[in-house]
């Protein structure tokens, strides 16, 4: 395959899509391939606005981890991470505190390949594959123990990635698993699709972007993402449309009010 980089591992098939690099497309990113660009193409046909959806996202992305830098997190953990695109946690964070840690954990070996490269020589950063299934191969990793002091405040991120885990898998257990894992003043932060904006298109667009994610994407209902924060203390406002979580400018919302309802997001701090 022509658009195959040197940095991609061997054992990474690259005629299968990618949630990562389909995500990346979205962004504008220059992380993916042919196949991720077909996916995202009919993606985009079945909901125009999923673009602005990611970037709403990220957008949320940037004023969580600012929040928690202010309230003094100086070591953060981003579960999902997907590809390191602009704007990422590391950028947020270091930019404001240089001396801040951050650990990504992706289960998609490519994720995991870029952001190794874009990584190096940041010695305060690391990337690991696991799946976020098994809490123990993160919370015990090597990288992990060089990264994050447990004893102290963790941001931890989940964003875009709990709605890949099946009712099955019971994500609820394993939201419980991380938490107790948490010193307290540590803070979670949550985004996940949701299913009650009513819309049949978006829906099916989040099926199809599903078929990209290696499992299927389970939209929830705002009351079943707030259980994910168990008995974390949620900040203002609470769980709300991810774009009118903090808003702090237009660039944090999205023109198209089915974009901002696709999802909720919130953040919430260990007592
Ligand atoms: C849509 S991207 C989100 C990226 C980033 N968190 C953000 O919000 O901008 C979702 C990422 O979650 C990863 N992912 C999905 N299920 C996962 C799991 N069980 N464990 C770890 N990563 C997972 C995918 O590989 C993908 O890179």
């Amino acid at each position: 395959m022509s658009d195959v980089q040197s940095w991609v591992p061997q054992s990474v098939d690259v005629s299968v899509p990618s949630a990562a690099r389909v995500y990346d497309y979205l962004l504008g990113g220059a992380h993916n391939f042919a196949v991720d660009r077909m996916m995202g193409a009919k993606v985009e046909e079945m909901m125009p606005t999923a673009r602005s959806g990611a970037r709403v996202n990220r957008a949320f992305l940037r004023r969580a981890v600012r929040f928690m830098a202010d309230q003094g997190v100086r070591q953060f953990l981003d579960i999902g991470s997907g590809i390191p695109t602009v704007s990422n946690v590391h950028e947020v964070a270091q930019e404001l505190y240089p001396e801040s840690r951050v650990l990504y954990v992706d289960r998609d070996p490519v994720a995991v390949a870029h952001s190794e490269l874009i990584l190096a020589g940041n010695d305060r950063t690391g990337v690991l594959q696991a799946d976020m299934r098994d809490p123990d191969s993160i919370l015990n990793s090597g990288e992990a123990t060089r990264l994050l002091d447990f004893d102290q405040p963790i941001g931890v991120l989940m964003l875009f990635v709990v709605h890949w885990v099946p009712t099955e898998a019971d994500p609820w257990g394993l939201l419980k698993r991380y938490r107790e894992a948490l010193a307290g003043g540590s803070y979670l932060a949550i985004s996940h699709f949701s299913d009650d904006h009513g819309n049949v298109a978006a829906t099916e667009a989040t099926v199809k972007m599903s078929q990209a994610g290696g499992g299927e994407i389970v939209e929830r209902s705002r009351d079943e993402i707030t259980a994910l924060f168990g008995d974390f203390e949620l900040v203002d406002p609470g769980v709300v449309r991810y774009a009118e979580w903090r808003t702090s400018g237009p660039g944090d919302i999205s023109d198209d009010p089915l974009v901002n309802a696709i999802a909720y997001a919130g953040v919430a701090r260990k007592p």
